[in-house]
């Protein structure tokens, strides 16, 4: 099979109520057309066409560097889908093609099993048309309808056009289509748009293929994978449906969560062996997590390295490009960001260590701040190993603290401090007996 791909992305997205492009809303921080391209780049297509507006047009360069394997073609008046398609073909490498898969932007959850699944089911039955389908038992939803008549898929009703009777049928579209690939081309120029929304609807394909003897079916898959996003309640939908399946995922990979239901992940949340988390905690993106850590509640976890039998929480933020070697403490109430905090470090309670490298054995005593932000740059600190931070400290960045130092609690430390010194600020404690 010689397949192409092509991702329609250039509807309006009006009923998303924002600025932001539809397909660039995200589920499981991750935009919705990235997890579209990234089934696509595993299927191995020839050719892979997205079909974008004007409005993406700024996106362009943003998609390419991460996708390669892409062409776009736009669609500059969103005139329904079927039109859509017929745009896709101005990349002519799609004619060199024997099968297409249209995908949709707004489709994010479909799995790479199932449109192989799919794919496979189209090759063996030599179908010239799949409809990728599913059950809805909610029928108070907006997907086209498929009339199954003595058996076999007859055509497909879209919600403007369906009558009480049809709105009552649980067997629906989820958009995903196979189609021959010439048989697409020639039969797609047929599709009129006589219906109430005046566009020209990709699912009409179904009625004009049967019409012409033409082998249709459908290949049913889970609604998780198929639900559309429309407005910001699909959205929350679907990000509830992609948690529950990372929960899943983790549990079986033998990541224990205490209340799997309060715990968040990233579609790229990375976690090793014998992790515990314990309740409500949130993993932003880019969070690698090594073996035996525990995760106490409330941190809010992101772009993070944590090492090997470190502990964090409750209450921390990791953020920014942190790296957590081995070992290490993070205490409550802790901030760290963009900073590389080595191995046996304890940070235990109160402070905010940031643009900050820390070595290996030091403790950092509760309250401690790194002052790195003059009001104009960022600045760093280097604190060694072995070093001994008092309470309530105060380092003015940029700063070196060399390793074997001792800093009294409540010194503001300015000035670099060299190896295995002993640093404080004396300043006399006033004590008068009552009268
Ligand atoms: C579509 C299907 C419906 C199915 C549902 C599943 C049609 C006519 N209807 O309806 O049967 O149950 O998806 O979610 O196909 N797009 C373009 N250009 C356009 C119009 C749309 O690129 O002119 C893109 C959108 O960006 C989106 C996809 O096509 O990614 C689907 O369009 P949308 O308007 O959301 O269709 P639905 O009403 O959801
Ligand atoms: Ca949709």
């Amino acid at each position: 099979m010689i397949l192409s791909v092509i991702i329609l992305a250039a509807g309006q997205g009006t009923r998303m109520n924002s600025d932001i492009p539809k397909v660039f809303h995200e589920v499981g921080n991750y935009p919705m057309i990235y997890h579209v391209l990234d089934i696509s780049q595993k299927l191995k297509a020839k050719s892979t066409t997205v079909v974008i507006s004007n409005q993406l047009k700024n996106y362009k360069t943003f998609l390419l560097s991460k996708y390669q394997h892409i062409k776009f073609c736009y669609q500059h008046n969103q005139l329904g889908t079927a039109h859509a398609v017929l745009e896709a073909f101005k990349n002519y490498e799609i004619k060199e093609t024997d099968t297409t898969l249209v995908l949709y932007g707004d489709t994010p959850s479909v799995t790479f099993k199932t449109l192989n699944a799919a794919l496979r089911d189209f090759d063996k039955k030599n179908l010239d048309l799949s409809v990728i389908s599913m059950i809805v038992k909610d029928l108070n939803n907006s997907y086209g309808r498929l009339l199954i008549k003595k058996g076999k898929l007859n055509k497909i009703i879209e919600k403007t056009e369906q009558t009480n009777e049809e709105k009552k049928i649980q067997l629906c579209n989820s958009g995903i289509m196979i189609i021959k690939t010439k048989h697409l081309f020639k039969k797609i120029k047929k599709i009129k748009n006589k219906n109430k929304k005046k566009e020209f609807y990709l699912t009409d394909l179904v009625e004009i293929f049967i019409k012409e003897n033409y082998k249709v079916s459908n290949f049913n898959c889970k609604l998780g994978e198929s639900m559309g996003v429309n407005d910001k309640e699909d959205l929350a939908k679907l990000e509830k449906q992609f948690q529950e399946d990372m929960r899943k995922k983790f549990l079986k990979k033998g990541v224990t969560l205490i209340d799997p239901s309060s715990v968040y992940f990233s579609k790229d949340t990375k976690i090793g062996k014998d992790v515990v988390i314990y309740p409500n905690v949130y993993f932003g993106p880019g969070v690698k997590v090594g073996d035996k850590v525990t995760i106490k509640s409330f941190c809010d976890i992101e772009l993070t390295k944590i090492g090997n039998g470190s502990v964090i929480g409750p209450f921390a933020r990791l953020r920014g490009d942190t790296v957590i070697d081995n070992n290490a403490k993070i205490g409550n109430f802790v901030e760290v960001k963009k900073s590389k905090i080595n191995h046996d470090v304890k940070i235990s309670h109160l402070s905010y260590i940031g643009d900050s490298v820390i070595e290996k054995n030091t403790n950092i005593g509760a309250g401690t701040i790194t002052c790195n932000f003059d009001g104009f740059n960022k600045n760093k600190t280097y604190i060694g190993e072995n070093c001994f931070i008092g309470s309530n400290t105060s380092l003015i960045a940029p700063i070196k603290i060399k390793k074997n130092s001792v800093i009294g609690a409540g010194t503001v430390v300015d000035k670099n401090v060299q190896e295995g010194s002993v640093v404080y600020r004396k300043s006399k404690l006033i004590k008068k007996d009552k009268t």
